[in-house]
């Protein structure tokens, strides 16, 4: 057996939503890869979740090996961090159903996320209006000192505080720890090509996984202004700036915008940074691509280590609730 490990365990999960930009990576899949330095970090991808919206066997399957893919290309090393599928471990579709039992309807009809849908007139399956509740069992299966999430996730881990609290009312105190909340807001809003957020909706988004051409023509489209070369001008006050001090900080490419540095020119530094900056990625992404036998055993082996914990938890549960002795 081995020791128990000392560290700060987090949790995070993500569910498949098309092609990574540098906005989701700087964002927040760069903390990702950084907490696994000094965190027991458990990744999952949240394909039970994704069912809520897609509904092809093809389109999903392509979609959780995408994610897969992507985390390990960006740097998620299977050999420090566990990486699972949230649907190889039974243990979070359980728990969501014994929290969906002492949970009322009133309180769910206040998540925002129901609410959005709701106020755009979607049809609304059970299981959306559930997902908060699947994703506490995600969470406190593994009792996480922190849940790394974007702003839009806080309320969802606010609400697996709250069913942990209530479980531990109703059955038995101290049975789940209580999560907080990691909100990741470092550099968590990334400028996209027309000075907005950065965001697929919008369609200004720089992909992380694109060939050069794509990622250079991305970069051409950044919206400037008519200020000519040499005129002096305020870095922090320009997207083109924002998104370059991301792959080079240093105060000598500050000074060269502070005094004028043409569009141009600094559109093709970037372009040269971003690729420098994403061949490592790009090459690790291919051999992943190339070897989906390896793929597999990472998950086969991470679902086995999230399994161990998962259901450690849920036989506790089992006991609180009277299910077994
Ligand atoms: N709902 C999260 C999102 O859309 C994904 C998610 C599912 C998650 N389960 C989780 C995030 C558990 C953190 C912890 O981004």
């Amino acid at each position: 057996m081995h020791m128990k490990s000392t560290k700060k365990r987090v949790l995070s999960g993500v569910q498949p939503s098309g092609q990574l930009h540098i906005g989701n990576y700087f964002g927040a899949l760069k903390q990702f890869v950084d907490l696994q330095e000094d965190h027991e970090c458990l990744y999952m991808i949240a394909d039970l979740h994704s069912l809520t919206s897609v509904q092809n066997a093809v389109e999903l399957r392509k979609q959780i090996l995408d994610v897969v893919i992507d985390y390990l290309a960006i740097g998620i090393d299977p050999e420090k961090s566990v990486i699972f599928c949230q649907s190889a471990v039974p243990a979070h579709a359980n728990l969501a159903w014994i929290f969906e039992t002492i949970t009322t309807m009133p309180y769910l009809m206040r998540a925002h996320a129901f609410k959005d849908a709701e106020a755009k007139n979607k049809e609304i399956n059970v299981g959306l209006f559930n997902y908060p509740l699947l994703m506490a069992a995600d969470i406190l299966l593994y009792e996480p000192h922190f849940v790394p999430v974007g702003q839009d996730q806080k309320q969802h881990v606010e609400i697996a505080r709250d069913t942990a609290e209530k479980f531990n009312h109703i059955y038995r105190p101290d049975t789940f720890a209580l999560p907080s909340a990691f909100i990741i807001e470092s550099v968590a809003v990334v400028p996209g090509t027309n000075g907005e957020k950065m965001s697929k909706s919008k369609r200004n988004t720089i992909p992380l996984f694109a060939t050069d051409e794509e990622i250079t023509k991305a970069v051409m489209s950044i919206a400037t202004d008519s200020r000519g070369k040499g005129e002096e001008k305020n870095p922090d006050d320009m997207a083109l700036y924002q998104i370059h001090k991301l792959f080079n900080d240093s105060a000598d490419l500050k000074s060269q915008y502070t005094q004028g540095l043409g569009y141009g020119d600094a559109k093709k530094m970037l372009i040269n940074d971003i690729i420098a900056f994403v061949t490592p990625m790009r090459e690790r992404r291919k051999k992943y691509e190339n070897d989906p036998k390896l793929v597999q055993e990472i998950l086969l082996n991470g679902a086995m280590k999230a399994n161990d914990i998962a259901m450690k938890k849920l036989t506790d549960v089992y006991e609180a609730i009277g299910l077994t002795e």
